[in-house]
């Protein structure tokens, strides 16, 4: 497993205005929709590609497309889907499943309750969407399934990460799953109700609203 935190002065600061108690959520998800640009930069340097020729307004020469089968994009439901749209601008040929996953605010047990993807993901590079990697327990889920599915490469765009959900993750994943975490910034810890901290709260809702 590779964790790979983004450090660049424009994640620094769209993070501290995502983290503000009084950013709105209009507000919060362009600055989600802009952090996954940066992110998504970094966390698709290696997707595959091949060569293909194209006759310039000159000449032909020969330059690249991304390969097929294209990568798969599964954003975690909900707060995932606040970073959809960013990552299909920067990678619009990629094509979309959905996981839905819910935390028990008790136990912090996660269950799925919706999936929606191919049944083969041989040859598939997965980028799964998940803005809080909190306890890690939603994540180890997501990459559990895509690798029962054979998923060849496995990452992982967050916004925010504690270490303690790093940790179990690096416990739980075999070495042999080619997986990585990319992620714009590292906090201290979790609270006893498995927030973030300092963090920036529940990100489903501030993407979102309540909507209970
Ligand atoms: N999920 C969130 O939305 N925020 C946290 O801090 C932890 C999990």
């Amino acid at each position: 497993m590779e964790v790979i935190e983004v450090k660049h002065p424009l994640c620094s600061a769209k993070l501290t205005e995502l983290r503000d108690n009084s950013t709105s959520s209009v507000r919060f998800r362009q600055l989600s929709e802009e952090l996954i640009y940066l992110l998504a930069y970094e966390a698709t340097r290696n997707i595959q590609v091949v060569n293909k020729s194209v006759v310039t307004p000159i000449t032909t020469t020969v330059g690249v497309e991304i390969k097929k089968p294209v990568p798969l994009v599964l954003p975690i439901l909900r707060a995932g889907l606040g970073l959809l749209d960013g990552m299909l601008k920067i990678m619009p040929q990629a094509e979309v499943g959905f996981l839905g996953a819910i935390r028990n605010e008790k136990t912090l047990e996660v269950t799925t309750y919706a999936q929606r993807m191919p049944e083969n993901l041989s040859d598939r590079h997965i980028f799964i969407l998940d803005p809080m990697l909190a306890t890690g327990a939603t994540l180890l889920k997501a990459v559990e399934t895509v690798s029962k599915l054979k998923a060849e490469r496995i990452t992982s765009i967050c916004l925010l990460a504690a270490p303690e959900g790093i940790e179990h993750l690096r416990k739980n994943i075999s070495p042999e799953i080619d997986f990585t975490v990319v992620i714009a910034g590292i906090d201290e810890k979790l609270n006893e109700k498995g927030y973030i901290v300092p963090g920036l709260g529940d990100a489903g809702d501030r993407l979102f609203g309540r909507a209970d």
